[in-house]
C-alpha cells in the first residue's frame, strides 16, 4: 500500500509521513486536525488507520522473505486494545498478543481468529485460563512452573491437548527505561536461564501430557534502539535450545522473540529500519544455526508499539495560558495524564504543535500540562509554541497511537477520549467518547 508523502513541516519535525500542514493548519493523514477538533471535539485520540496498515505490512512482508514459513508477526495489543484495532491487524494477517481476559475479549467480540491469539502475562488465574481456554485461544506462554501445572489440570480437565510456548529469561539488559526492561535475570517475568532453572522448566513442561510444548519466547524490552538487543536474544536463545536438544532431545518449533522496536518521539530519536533490522537479524539466525547445527526454527516477534505509535496523535483544547511573571508558563489543556500518564510515568518525549498556529514562530517555551488535580499532571515541559496561543487553540501531540488510549485511566473522573480513525481521506469513530453516564454506571 501507497502511503501518501506530503510535504514534511519542517526539517526538524519530519517526524513522520503523515504529518504535514497547509494554510498554517497542521495535518494528519491527509486531514486538516482543526477541522477534525471541531467535528469530533476534544480531547481526541485519532488513529491513522492507513498508517496501522502499512507498518503492519512492512512486518509480513519482512517475515515473509527472511523467515521460514509460519513464522508470525503478532500484534501486542497491550499498546492499542480495541475492536477496530484488533480487525484491522486481523485483516492483515497478524496474530495477536494478549494479555489479559479483557484483552482476550476484545479480540473475540471483534471476531479475530482466536487460533492466532498467544496469552501472555506472569500470573494468569484460574478463571483467566479457563476464560481463555474457552475463548479457543491458540497458544498460552507459560510465564513459570505453577502456571505450567495450572494449565496442565485445566487442559487435562477438558481433554485437550493446549499448545504453550515457554516464557525464557535470557539475562540481556535492553538499555530502555527500568519500567519496561523485562530481559535481565531480576525480572517478574518468565523463567531464567543464567540460575539454572530454565532447563528444569522445560523438561516439567514436555512431561505434562495435555501440553503441546511448541517452543520458546522471550521478550527484552520496550523502546529499544540499542543496535544488537535481539540479535544477542537469538545468540542466547539458541545456546539455549541446543543445550536443551542436547540434555532432552527437544526441539522448539517456535521462537517468540518479543516485541520491543522503539520509535521516533522526538526528532532527535533515531529511526529503526524494520525490513532492514529483521533481514539483519535473520542473516544472524541462519549463521548461529548452521553454527550450532540446528534447524531454524519458525519466528514470532510481538511489535506493539512500532505498529501504533506514528499513526496516533491527541488533539486537545488550551483552556488557559498562565504565565508566572519571571518564571514560566503553563498551558492547560483539557487532557492530561488521564489520557496520556506516559511523561509522569516515564518521563516520555512529545513533539507538540499548536495545530492551528503553524504558521506562526514557536517562539513561547512552555509546560503543557492537564486539568488533573495534582502538579505532575505534565503531559510535556518546555515545549515550543507560539506566543499568540490563547484558550480555545488546538494543541497537538504526536505519536500517541501506542499505550496512551491503552493506559489512559479515569482518575478526577475525566472522561476517556474517544478514538477515531482516519482512512482514506475520510474519518469514523472506533470507540466512542465515554459520557458521565458511563462514569457511574458501576456505581451502586
Ligand atoms: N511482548 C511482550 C511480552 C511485552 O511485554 C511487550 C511490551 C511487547 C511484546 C510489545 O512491546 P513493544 O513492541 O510495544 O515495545 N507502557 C510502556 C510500554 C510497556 C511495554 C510492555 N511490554 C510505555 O508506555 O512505554
Amino acid at each position: 500500500m501507497m502511503i501518501p508523502q506530503t510535504t514534511p513541516l519542517r526539517p526538524e519535525t519530519a517526524l513522520c509521513s503523515n504529518l504535514d500542514r497547509r494554510d498554517g493548519h497542521l495535518r494528519f493523514a491527509g486531514q486538516d486536525t482543526i477541522e477534525l477538533a471541531k467535528t469530533y471535539g476534544t480531547p481526541l485520540y485519532l488513529m491513522d488507520e492507513d498508517r496501522v496498515r502499512y507498518n503492519c505490512r512492512l512486518y509480513r512482508e519482512a517475515f515473509s522473505t527472511c523467515f521460514p514459513e509460519g513464522s508470525q508477526v503478532l500484534y501486542a495489543s497491550k499498546a492499542a486494545a480495541f475492536q477496530q484495532m484488533c480487525r484491522i491487524v486481523g485483516d492483515e494477517g497478524l496474530g495477536l498478543d494478549v494479555v489479559s481476559s479483557g484483552e482476550i475479549h476484545t479480540a473475540k467480540t471483534a471476531g479475530f481468529p482466536m487460533a492466532r491469539v498467544y496469552y501472555h502475562g506472569n500470573n494468569k488465574t484460574d478463571e483467566d485460563i479457563a476464560y481463555a481456554m474457552d475463548a479457543g485461544v491458540g497458544c498460552f506462554v507459560a510465564d513459570g512452573t505453577e502456571e505450567l501445572l495450572a494449565l496442565e489440570s485445566e487442559a487435562a480437565r477438558r481433554g485437550v491437548r493446549q499448545k504453550v510456548l515457554l516464557r525464557i529469561t535470557p539475562g540481556i539488559d535492553p538499555h530502555t527505561y527500568a519500567a519496561v526492561s523485562t530481559g535481565q535475570v531480576d525480572s517478574k517475568f518468565g523463567v531464567s536461564i543464567e540460575t539454572g532453572q530454565a532447563e528444569p522448566f522445560v523438561r516439567l513442561a514436555l512431561d505434562q501430557p495435555h501440553l503441546n510444548v511448541a517452543g520458546f519466547h522471550c521478550h527484552v524490552g520496550s523502546q529499544v534502539f540499542w543496535e544488537d538487543v535481539f540479535e544477542r536474544s537469538v545468540m542466547v536463545m539458541m545456546a539455549f535450545i541446543r543445550t536443551v536438544f542436547d540434555h532432552c532431545g527437544y526441539l522448539p518449533e517456535e521462537l517468540d522473540l518479543g516485541g520491543g522496536y522503539g520509535v521516533r518521539y522526538v526528532e532527535n530519536d533515531p529511526e529503526i529500519d524494520i525490513p532492514r533490522k529483521i533481514a539483519d537479524l535473520a542473516e544472524m539466525l541462519y549463521a548461529i544455526a548452521k553454527r550450532l547445527d540446528l534447524p531454524v526454527p519458525k519466528i514470532l516477534m510481538e511489535p506493539g508499539r512500532s505498529i501504533v505509535a506514528d499513526a496516533g496523535m491527541t488533539l486537545y483544547t488550551v483552556g488557559s495560558v498562565k504565565e508566572i511573571t519571571g518564571y514560566k508558563r503553563y498551558v492547560s489543556v483539557d487532557g492530561g495524564m488521564s489520557d496520556n500518564p506516559r511523561y509522569a510515568l516515564y518521563g516520555s518525549q512529545y513533539t507538540c504543535f499548536n495545530a492551528g498556529r503553524m504558521d506562526e514562530p514557536a517562539d513561547m517555551r512552555c509546560d503543557l500540562v492537564g486539568r488533573c488535580c495534582e502538579s505532575g499532571d505534565v503531559i510535556q515541559p518546555d515545549v515550543p509554541f507560539p506566543a499568540a496561543t490563547r484558550r480555545g487553540d488546538v494543541i497537538a501531540v504526536c505519536t500517541t497511537g501506542a499505550y496512551n488510549f491503552s493506559m489512559a485511566s479515569g482518575y478526577n473522573r475525566m472522561l476517556r477520549p474517544p478514538v477515531v480513525m482516519l482512512r482514506g481521506g475520510g474519518s469514523y469513530v472506533a470507540v466512542a467518547r465515554e459520557t458521565l453516564d458511563d462514569i457511574v454506571r458501576l456505581d451502586r
